[in-house]
């Protein structure tokens, strides 16, 4: 359904782009031509604009851990420097509506406030406070189904209808917690050592269920802008 809604923009786009057809979108199938056309508009995006809520920070006011091990819960949290990021692939496969969509991020910060009480690995941790945590050449890999529509003058929009998201670390994750066990320097500072030499432990059980909250504000704002900007602009060159 979708090749046969591009069949048309094909034509259409040319005729009201101007006398020579100086605009071509991208075949579907090239992921390359996807992903060059589509990315230099990340910035726009991320910056927002009416009827698209900004992306950097993002904000989340309260979420919640509950698991037997550990009870963790942030409030007031940002995840700021989104404006750095960049797409790295966009891949459509136009025949079964599913969509890889890949961004990575040099450095990311979440700032919030926390409340800790439980295990991190064999640690056992509690406190209230402030926390910062930055992360280092961190990935973001969506992928899932779309749903497309047509809009006027033969434009075509596309929405996620789902996503799924695996993280990938390519650096790493630096954690500073404020005020642990209640201002016990030296039991706060063992922790900090600990969670910093070992930061994959403590990212699996805490930080990938808070990004994942994030990412779903996240794509809430894709969908916001894909609402607004079609095909023809996402994926198109000059010829
Ligand atoms: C998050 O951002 C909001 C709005 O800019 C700000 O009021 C709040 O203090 C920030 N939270 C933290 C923990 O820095
Ligand atoms: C569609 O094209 C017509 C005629 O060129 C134009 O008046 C109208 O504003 C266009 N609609 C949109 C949504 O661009």
């Amino acid at each position: 359904m979708l090749a046969l809604q591009l069949l048309v923009i094909f034509a259409t786009f040319c005729l009201f782009g101007s006398v020579k057809c100086e605009k071509k979108i991208c075949d579907f199938a090239d992921s390359k031509c996807l992903t060059e056309t589509s990315a230099p508009l990340f910035d726009e995006f991320v910056v927002g604009m009416p009827g698209v809520p900004p992306s950097d920070p993002l904000h989340l006011d309260s979420f919640e851990i509950n698991q037997p091990s550990i009870k963790y819960t942030i409030t007031d949290a940002n995840l700021s420097r989104f404006k750095n990021c960049a797409v790295k692939t966009v891949r459509i496969n136009a025949k079964d509506m599913k969509y890889d969509y890949h961004i990575g991020c040099p450095h990311l910060t979440l700032q919030s406030g926390y409340e800790i009480k439980g295990k991190i690995g064999d640690k056992s941790v509690e406190g209230k406070g402030t926390s910062i945590t930055d992360f280092y050449d961190y990935h973001l890999l969506f992928d899932g189904d779309f749903s497309s529509r047509n809009g006027e003058n033969g434009t075509v929009y596309l929405h996620l209808v789902n996503h799924n998201l695996q993280i990938q670390i390519k650096g790493n994750v630096k954690y500073d917690y404020k005020n642990l066990f209640d201002g016990d320097q030296e039991k706060s500072d063992a922790f900090l050592k600990f969670v910093n030499e070992n930061w994959p432990i403590m990212d699996k059980t805490i930080n990938q269920p808070v990004i994942n909250a994030f990412m779903n504000i996240y794509i809430d704002n894709v969908n916001a802008y894909l609402n607004i900007v079609p095909v023809q602009r996402l994926f198109s060159y000059e010829a």
